[in-house]
């Protein structure tokens, strides 16, 4: 296991909710660190971008609108494993499906309002802290 950062996302619903310190909190408790953090209101334009790779997707419009209806939390998570252990706290995309416990199944309504993002490999966890956050940002 080696020292990883990865990309978390408090999504609107989530942050609607009055949800950030407990998930914050969660990560925290689960030994990630927050190596960097800033509450981001996404242009139409930042949510096309961050999720280009799903452009293709039947629900790719649904998402941008939804990813632009509300401020977020954009956070670069460390730590051990970070970017699987991310998305083991996480849970599966669908809350339907995702493991007790985890913050899907506590906090999301839905697989489109699902509270949180996070990077899925070590490739695109780089490719996302660098589409929020410059290096100098990062502690
Ligand atoms: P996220 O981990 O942010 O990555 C892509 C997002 O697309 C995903 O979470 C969901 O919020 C959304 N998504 C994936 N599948 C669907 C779907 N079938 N319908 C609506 N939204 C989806």
């Amino acid at each position: 296991m080696a020292i990883e950062r990865t990309l978390s996302i408090i999504k609107p619903d989530a942050t609607k909710k009055n949800l950030l310190g407990k998930i914050i909190a969660r990560f925290e408790e689960e030994g990630l660190t927050i190596a960097g953090v800033r509450k981001v209101w996404l242009s139409q334009q930042e949510a096309e971008g961050f999720y280009a790779v799903h452009k293709a997707r039947p629900f790719f419009g649904e998402l941008v609108e939804f990813m632009t209806s509300g401020p977020c939390v954009v956070m670069c998570l460390e730590g051990e494993d970070a970017i699987a252990r991310n998305r083991e706290i996480m849970g599966a995309t669908n809350p339907a499906d995702a493991a007790e416990g985890t913050l899907r199944k506590l906090y999301a309504d839905s697989i489109g309002e699902n509270a949180v993002h996070g990077s899925d490999s070590a490739e695109n966890a780089a490719i996302e802290v660098a589409y929020f956050f410059r290096s100098t940002e990062l502690f």
